[in-house]
């Protein structure tokens, strides 16, 4: 069942994999066994296996990554998490195709609600195709700003700003001349499809600023989609998925050599 195979001259018999199934399906007769159908796919057998003797969904054991020694250093996360800036300039030159990859990848390791792993990256990635998506869009909203179509308060004025900045100045307010763009979206049928894609979103963030890629979380963009319905079409998104969010990224231009002051966590806790 789910290709759940022990190698038995690994297998030190401590129960491990049992005690932590979170799904209960796995039975210590000599060596463990899955008895019953129920398994969530998580691996956890074989992550929590001290001998990597499990092997389970045709993974083999030794071709993950031994956590011994080999977790961050919290000061550096810290460092990571705190020196993370919103990134509005960009070189403008395209990030290479395999550290993208690699980045998408790693964020395809962030948690989804029941281990559904339904997550799509819709990406971006070159810079002229961007640049001709952003051409298309501002064209399309500069006719609903003429129009007087935009719906009223905050984001026809942001969008207003955006139209002006790139009519008058050429100043791109919605990608921040990012080269890259990112979607994440899931099946509104997942049972967590919003809180998958933000989770995978973030993980790429923290991921990319690790290697010295730039993000930025793109609201403006979201407008744009939420104004323009034949956008999600054109991007590629399937009709039943529930956008995340967007995210622009790409190599920063600019540098920062601190992290900013943030004010005091709120902070409520319950008696
Ligand atoms: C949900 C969300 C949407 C955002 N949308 C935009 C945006 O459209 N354009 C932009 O330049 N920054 C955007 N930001 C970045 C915020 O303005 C930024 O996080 C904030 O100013 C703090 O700066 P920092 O990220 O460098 O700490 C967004 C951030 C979040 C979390």
């Amino acid at each position: 069942m789910n290709q759940f195979q022990v190698d038995e001259e690994r297998c030190i018999q401590c129960g491990e994999c049992v005690a932590e199934c979170p799904a209960g399906v796995i039975n210590m007769d000599d060596y463990p066994v899955i008895y019953k159908e129920g398994c969530y796919q998580c691996q956890h057998c074989l992550a929590v296996c001290p001998t990597g003797a499990v092997s389970i969904l045709g993974r083999d054991p030794d071709a993950s990554i031994l956590l011994d020694g080999n977790m961050p250093d919290p000061a550096k996360l810290e460092v990571l998490i705190k020196g993370r800036r919103s990134v509005r300039r960009y070189t403008g030159k395209d990030l290479s195709p395999a550290l993208i990859d690699e980045l998408l990848d790693i964020a395809n390791h962030s948690p989804t609600g029941v281990n559904v792993q339904g997550v799509l990256f819709t990406v971006v990635r070159e810079g002229a195709v961007l640049k001709k998506i952003l051409e298309e869009v501002m064209d399309k909203l500069g006719k609903l700003h003429d129009a007087g179509e935009l719906p009223e308060g905050l984001v026809a004025q942001y969008i207003g700003m955006a139209v002006s900045a790139w009519k008058n100045e050429g100043q791109d307010i919605i990608c921040r001349g990012a080269p890259h763009l990112l979607i994440t979206s899931a099946p509104k049928d997942a049972p967590c499809p919003a809180q998958d894609s933000l989770i995978a979103l973030t993980t790429f963030q923290l991921m990319a600023h690790a290697k010295g890629v730039g993000t930025f979380w793109d609201g403006m963009f979201m407008m744009a989609l939420s104004l323009l319905p034949d956008l999600v079409k054109r991007l590629g998104i399937p009709e039943n998925h529930l956008l995340g969010y967007a995210m622009g990224f790409g190599e920063p231009e600019v540098e920062y050599h601190r992290t900013v002051q943030r004010g005091p966590v709120k902070v409520h806790f319950v008696d």
